[in-house]
């Protein structure tokens, strides 16, 4: 099963591309194919990621159109309650964006970091975590897996701020990466050089996870040691005029931070142009300074989702790894059912990613990717679902 559907391109202006899947015409940006109206295209993120041949791209069109029109049928009925703010964020989720999907990988691929963060376990001062780095020959080869094999449109490459990953084996990695695998990739590396960024976002990256972690100034400053949250904000500010798109949010539940930090946060994700919201609860490590903060209650996670799928019907919504590890039974399906449309599958050898411990007992680190992906396609089916990206709506700008 693959995690994009081929679109027919229908229009073409300068780079933006106009796409049609099942009757529908969604755009998308072309910066690396040379296309011709009637081509077929993988697009992933609002960007063309593939080109596929048409009898390829036709025979994978017909296998999904029946089940595509069931899902939606199963969506449509699974949406008609609208009793409290969970069902109702649900219902409008459906009314904006449909049932698509996005379903990403993640590949966590070094656990050392220079920062000293209070609320996280890889903070430079733990010493009690066994720490790792993946090669580059090793990151370049999974990747080509998780895209060539496991069918992935989209990776996200995760460390924490780890210099041993010089500005030139970065720029190796994408490179390759660009080279080998027809996929839509972010990176999540913490605060670089704005000019490593740019010389990132040529070599074929094309979007940033870096969450702001909480709006507000103070507890910004307390909790990520002297760190001013102004530079963080100019920098998702920065890499958004470069072009990348932005996965950023915050996290909930941390000491003193009240529920009306919460919405702000909510509105600063959108203000900063956000194509995916990512935000998720605090939980306690052991070995950090919060460790006897308590976790926040699933219900508040929950209403939280609601809250911004209600005041930004258009935005994606990740459920985080986090949220699936505070109800590891239900909180995937929680989410899903309270606005929440994107999730991450972790695909990090297994060996390494109990010491990518930001939080302990992480939800996702015993299931083998592919035993993931399967559990994750049955989730999406049961709630009416399609694990695929459309590109994004002709509302929306490219
Ligand atoms: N609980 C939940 N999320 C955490 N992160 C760091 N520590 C924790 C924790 N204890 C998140 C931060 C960071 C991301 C990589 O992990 O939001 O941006
Ligand atoms: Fe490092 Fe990020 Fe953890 Fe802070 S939150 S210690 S920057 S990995």
């Amino acid at each position: 099963m693959c995690y994009a559907i081929p679109g027919k391109v229908v229009e073409i202006s300068n780079k933006i591309v106009t796409i049609e899947y099942f009757n529908e015409k969604k755009k998308a940006r072309n910066d690396f194919f040379e296309l011709l109206p009637n081509d077929y295209v993988f697009a992933q993120g609002g960007f063309v990621i593939q080109k596929v041949p048409e009898k390829e791209a036709i025979s994978i069109i017909q296998t999904w159109k029946d089940l595509f029109f069931r899902l939606q049928e199963k969506d449509q009925i699974l949406t008609l309650k609208k009793d409290n703010i969970y069902e109702l964020a649900n219902s409008i989720r459906k009314e904006h964006l449909g049932n698509s999907c996005c379903v990403h990988g993640i590949i966590e691929f070094s656990n050392y970091c220079i920062r000293n963060c209070l609320y996280c376990g890889l903070r430079k001062d733990n010493n009690k975590i066994k720490r790792y780095r993946m090669s580059l020959e090793q990151i370049i080869k999974l990747s080509e897996y998780a895209s060539n094999v496991l069918g992935f449109k989209a990776i996200v490459l995760q460390s924490g701020e780890d210099l041993w990953y010089t500005d030139e084996k970065l720029l190796k990695l994408v490179e390759e990466i660009h080279k080998k695998c027809s996929i839509f990739l972010i990176l999540s590396i913490g605060e670089r050089d704005i000019n490593l960024f740019k010389k990132l976002y040529k070599a074929g990256a094309r979007g940033i996870l870096l969450r702001f972690e909480t709006g507000n100034e103070n507890l910004y400053s307390n909790l990520k040691e002297g760190q001013e949250l102004k530079k963080r904000i100019n920098l998702l500010r920065e890499l958004r005029e470069i072009g990348y798109l932005i996965f950023t949010g915050f996290l909930i539940g941390l000491p003193n931070q009240t529920f009306e930090d919460i919405i702000s946060d909510i509105h600063l994700t959108n203000k900063l142009g956000a194509e995916m919201f990512s935000f998720g609860p605090f939980i306690p490590h052991p070995e950090t300074p919060l460790k006897y903060i308590p976790r926040p209650s699933l219900k508040l996670i929950l209403t939280v989702i609601a809250k911004a799928r209600i005041l930004y019907p258009e935005s994606k919504i990740l459920v985080t790894t986090a949220l699936e590890t505070l109800d590891k039974k239900n909180g995937a399906y929680l989410g899903l059912k309270s606005g929440a449309n994107s999730l991450m599958i972790n695909i990090t050898p297994q060996k390494y990613r109990k010491m990518y411990e930001i939080y302990p007992q992480r939800a996702d680190v015993e299931l083998s990717a592919k035993n993931k992906i399967n559990k994750v396609i049955n989730l999406l089916q049961s709630l009416g679902r399609a694990p695929i990206d459309l590109g994004l709506n002709l509302k929306q700008k490219a």
